[in-house]
């Protein structure tokens, strides 16, 4: 980590584009730089102790580490002046910010093989923060407390990163990807915007919420198109099976302690209150009027954008298809649920069923399941191993039809529940999929998270 630049506009030193694995399959993307604020470096690149900035030091800033997943896709760490590039505010305030690159799902090596399906993304960005952590003497700010922020795929990595900090699960990953095994790659707080997340069931979720609606938007996955008969009989299906799933979940409404489940039609019990509850309180605080039923909410306010099956694609075509193929298969099923609503609709539509009967055979193997559960932070609240984060901040656009709102919000009910941390959740009215956010907020809130260490 030698070599610093100033940069003009941001006030900041840089130091960019660093390979931060000896094991790079893909260096152009596995790189990261580190962005300080002027005051805590000397000009001949010490760290300047007394250097303040804000209400922090070059010894206690807060620092952000923003990965840039998006998409499940191979991604480079982001420049000043990229529309992708978040940093400026945060430095203004006194943070340091890293920005960090991955390899994604059609990541590919030399020889042509695939190097970036699952787990490996979050893989890149345990290895990223190992090692900053290694060279934590030649840089600013406190690389005890960092604070993980993406969104999209990378929120679902900052809420992994949250999650399974220095689970032995991810070990021989790490190893075989060349980080420094000594380090530690947890961290203290997850920014999490509009996670896509629990990948296997979201699909159920998708339909629960969308399925009144029978057409999609072109979306990130595929055409328009209007559902078939036998599309919709499969919504049907995904959506009663999705009341079976939250009921199995377990969750306790964190103020009043009563159950979470939801009726048998999918539109009551006090996880469909809660919903509706969340979606309210974003239309409220911008003065407007809440939404008082989900189907109308989706038929006349924020329609389907992806077709059914939104995530496990029946014709393998999705990202997240891509995502769980292997090193010389670029795409598989890997949702058994998906698996279950097709074959419960066998009888109704034979040749539709059997066309499909064979996609998802590998996906009950021990192997594959690990796989799965190695990208889904669910799975990982309950589990005492491993380092979980104590502050979760979760922002999700009202208008996201990415995933179904109720997947970050079985997220942050499970992690009050489990009593991890403190957990802010909220929709944020007329936002898309983005970084839903009012300004300001974000700073805000880490500076509260940090209190009584600003100077
Ligand atoms: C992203 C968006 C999606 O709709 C999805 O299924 C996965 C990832 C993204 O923007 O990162």
């Amino acid at each position: 980590m030698k070599g610093w630049s100033f940069n003009q506009a941001l006030e900041c030193w840089c130091i960019e584009d660093v390979v931060y694995t000896e094991k790079a399959d893909v260096p152009q993307a596995q790189r990261l730089s580190v962005f300080v604020p002027k005051a805590y470096l000397s000009e001949t690149g010490e760290i300047a102790k007394s250097g303040a900035c804000g209400i922090y030091t070059a010894q206690n800033a807060p620092v952000i580490f923003e990965n840039n997943a998006a998409g499940y896709m191979e991604m480079t760490n982001t420049h000043p002046g990229e529309e992708r590039f978040f940093g400026a505010p945060y430095l203004a305030q006194g943070m340091v910010y890293v920005t960090c690159g991955c390899r994604g799902r059609s990541s590919k090596n030399a020889q042509g093989e695939y190097v970036g399906k699952a787990p490996m993304t979050l893989v890149d960005f345990k290895t990223a923060i190992r090692f900053l952590r290694h060279n934590r003497a030649t840089l600013p700010g406190d690389w005890s407390k960092l604070v993980s922020v993406g969104f999209s795929a990378g929120g679902a990595m900052s809420a992994l990163l949250a999650v399974t900090g220095d689970h032995p699960d991810y070990d021989p990953y790490l190893r075989a990807n060349g980080a420094y095994m000594e380090e530690s790659d947890a961290v203290y707080a997850a920014q999490i915007y509009c996670p896509i997340i629990d990948l296997e069931h979201a699909d159920m979720a998708y339909e629960w919420q969308f399925g009144a609606d029978p057409e999609n938007e072109t979306s990130y996955a595929g055409p328009a198109e209007t559902m078939t008969p036998f599309k919709k009989t499969v919504s049907q299906r995904l959506r009663r099976m999705y009341v079976e799933y939250v009921n199995r979940l377990g969750l306790i409404h964190p103020q009043t302690g009563e159950k979470l489940e939801l009726g048998e039609d999918g539109r009551s019990g006090a996880f469909y209150e809660m919903t509706m509850r969340r979606l309210g309180d974003a239309a409220r605080l911008c003065g407007e009027l809440p939404p008082t039923n989900l189907d109308d909410d989706v038929l006349h306010r924020r329609r389907r954008m992806k077709a059914c099956t939104a995530f496990d694609r029946l014709d393998e075509q999705s990202g997240e298809n891509e995502l769980f193929g292997n090193s010389v298969q670029n795409t598989a099923h890997f949702s058994l649920s998906v698996a279950k609503a097709v074959q419960s609709v066998a009888e109704e539509f034979p040749e539709e069923a059997a066309a499909l009967a064979d996609g998802w055979a590998h996906c009950g193997d021990e192997a594959f399941q690990k796989r799965l559960r190695l990208l889904n932070p669910l799975a990982y609240i309950r589990d005492a191993r491993g380092k979980k984060a104590a502050h979760y901040r979760i922002r999700v656009g009202a208008d996201d039809a990415d995933t179904a709102f109720s997947v970050s919000m079985t997220l942050a009910v499970m992690l009050q529940n489990a009593n991890l941390g403190t957990v802010d959740d909220a929709l944020v009215w007329r936002q898309p999929h983005c970084e839903a956010d009012v300004p300001g907020q974000i700073q805000d809130w880490i500076h509260h998270i940090f209190e009584g260490q600003g100077a």
